[in-house]
């Protein structure tokens, strides 16, 4: 599956860079019915999840802007990047300074593309291809989250889980343009950023995109 996930990935997405993040250039495509049809015709599998991995999204561009104008997050820290689709955002903490990226993503061409991607940026990502969030959070330093919130399945499992390394002491950091199943308490804004994107995924090409993190004293914490 690996190899012929990497060729697929690679006959339905074309290297480019990602708008207003300097220097990252990721496999991306233009367009999702086609490529979830072709995805589907792949896999025989007419539930095939949608290629998230072929997209830069909205909460992952505002998180790689965040690192961008404060490496500080980062530099010289162990990152892991939960549901990391294209891995932009473990991309970004690398070129930033983190010391070495982990990302973690269920889907096969995501963990496909994951490598591809960060050859294309000259870094090295670690790919956990299996679902982390039943397991204690990872011994790292940082976790970023990117544009987890737009299905309630993944929201309800993600926000404990972040929380509970957030009580960790790990920093987390998630990204998030508005999302239905973000969390509306416990969570405080560290920036915000207009991203462009694209109608292929959003109904707007330019999204008001924030940064955020765990409250001190969120509801819930300690229990
Ligand atoms: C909307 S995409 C965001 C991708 C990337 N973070 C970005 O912002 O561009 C969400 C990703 O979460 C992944 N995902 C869904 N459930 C997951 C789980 N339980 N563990 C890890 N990744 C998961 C999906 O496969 C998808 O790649």
């Amino acid at each position: 599956m690996a190899a012929s996930a990497r060729a697929f990935v690679l006959r339905h997405t074309r290297l480019r860079p990602v708008p207003d993040i300097e220097g990252i250039r990721l496999h991306l495509a233009d367009e999702v019915l086609p490529l979830w049809h072709a995805t589907q015709v792949e896999t025989g599998d007419d539930d095939a999840p949608l290629p998230y991995w072929a997209f830069a999204w909205a909460g992952g561009l505002a998180i790689a802007r965040h690192l961008e104008a404060h490496p500080e997050a980062v530099a010289g820290r162990r990152v892991f990047d939960i549901g990391s689709g294209s891995g932009l955002v473990a991309i970004a903490a690398l070129r930033a300074g983190a010391t070495e990226a982990t990302a973690a993503d269920i889907d096969s061409y995501a963990a496909a593309a994951i490598p591809l991607n960060a050859r294309a940026n000259r870094q090295r990502v670690a790919v956990i291809h299996r679902d982390v969030l039943d397991e204690d959070p990872p011994d790292v330093d940082v976790i970023l989250a990117g544009d987890c919130w737009y299905e309630v399945s993944l929201a309800t499992r993600i926000v404990p889980w972040l929380a509970q390394a957030h009580d960790r002491g790990i920093d987390v950091l998630l990204g998030d343009p508005g999302r239905r199943y973000l969390p509306a308490d416990g969570l405080v804004e560290r920036a915000t950023y207009e991203v462009r994107t694209t109608t292929e995924l959003e109904d707007m090409d330019q999204k008001r995109a924030r940064v955020l993190a765990f409250a001190v004293n969120r509801p819930g914490a300690g229990r």
